[in-house]
């Protein structure tokens, strides 16, 4: 059989610092488990638009169409802030999802127990938090027509439209009680049904999939504000929670917030299955490219290799590898390795991204002798 295909983009900012780690494993994989990756490489956001004047070319768009899954690190930059909006780094993302047409994001928020203390939340709201945001990624707001800035009478309007069709709805939802059946069982809905007609419509397709196909699932509905304030007041009452695009952008980044690092949480982007059964895939870090520290050695790679270890297990059918990926993350939190990200108040002295990575690949290794 062929070996697995990867592409990796890393993009901008911190992305290829990251990516560095996560190729070690890669590397550690070949190497020590016999498991061959066929690795390809391209470009995509501010590095594409310096490199071709577009943030993605068609090419890399072929070849990530092409591959079982792709790797992203992180894309943007100030010094783009003033491009076009259709060459805007982040657009070249953007691309990526509606062609590949990944409508499935999710985004884990768990708590290491080491990390415990680096909430802004008290401990005990905090300490074995597991929940996991699914948010549709290629439809509402971000895409909706009309959009644009125009003219009307004598002053200028912005317009975007949130807008979505019952099958988008249906699918995202399906995917979200596929995954609770794998864990709690349990799903709750966001909207804002109070105030938008495509929020009525939502409850009303997600209730519908629940009763029809998915009613041994536990099924709540809230508002998308509620959700948020209860987020922050008790988070472990979630389990697996189903939202739109812009709702599940924000509420990803406050549940990646109560974990204490931004900088520790992985992504995948799901949508159909290919031919070989393989469902297209693109796994990316939470975090941004973090333009202010890029170089510096001080961002944590820790969020990328965990987007690895997703890859493995939802591409690549790799589910113990991934778990043996994520307990080498434990073991080293453990045992006291810190990036900057995650000095306390107490302060002490951080290690850099590629020592960060040479530890999990070393706790890697030590899981291989454990067994
Ligand atoms: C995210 C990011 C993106 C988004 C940006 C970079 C386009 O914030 O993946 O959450 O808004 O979806
Ligand atoms: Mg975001």
């Amino acid at each position: 059989m062929a070996n697995p295909s990867l592409l990796i983009l890393a993009g901008d900012g911190i992305g290829p610092e990251v990516m560095a780690e996560v190729k070690k494993i890669i590397g550690w994989y070949e190497t020590r488990r016999g498991i061959t990756f066929d690795v390809s490489e391209g470009l995509v956001g501010g590095c594409s638009y310096d490199a071709h004047g577009t943030p993605l070319t068609d090419v890399v768009m072929a070849q990530a169409q092409a591959v079982d899954a792709v790797l992203l690190g992180a894309v943007g930059g100030p010094k783009y802030d003033k491009l076009d909006f259709s060459l805007k780094p982040e657009r070249g993302l953007l691309r990526l999802r509606k062609e590949m047409d990944l409508f499935s994001n999710l985004r884990p928020a768990q708590c290491f127990d080491a990390l415990a203390d680096f909430s802004s939340l008290k401990k005990e709201v905090v300490a074995g938090l597991d929940i996991v945001i699914v948010r549709e990624l290629t439809s509402g707001v971000y895409f909706g027509e009309p959009r644009g800035i125009f003219v009307e009478g004598n002053e200028r309007v912005g317009i975007n439209t949130q807008r979505y069709t019952e099958s988008e709805i249906a699918r995202v939802a399906r995917s979200a009680f596929e995954l609770a059946r794998k864990r709690s069982n349990k799903v709750c809905s966001m909207e804002k049904a109070n105030v938008m007609e495509s929020g009525v419509l939502w409850r009303e397709v997600v209730q519908e999939v629940h009763d029809k196909e998915y009613p041994d699932v536990e099924l709540s509905h809230m508002y998308a504000d509620a959700g948020a304030m209860q987020l922050c007041r008790w988070p472990k009452q979630f389990d697996v929670i189903v939202t739109d695009n812009l709702f599940g952008d924000l509420l990803s980044d406050m549940a990646a917030m109560l974990t204490g690092s931004l900088g520790m949480l992985p992504s995948a982007s799901l949508g159909l299955p290919m031919a070989n059964g393989r469902p297209k895939a693109l796994y990316e870090p939470v975090h941004g490219s973090a333009p202010d520290i890029a170089g510096t050695g001080k961002a944590n790679p820790i969020a990328c290799i965990l987007s690895f270890a997703m890859a493995l297990r939802y591409s690549f059918s790799l589910g113990d590898e991934a778990t043996r990926v994520e307990k080498a993350v434990e073991q080293v939190l453990a045992d006291g390795a810190r990036t900057a990200d995650l000095m306390g108040p107490e302060g002490g002295t951080p290690i850099s991204t590629s020592q960060m990575g040479d530890a999990v690949v070393a706790a890697l290794t030590a899981s291989l002798k454990a067994a």
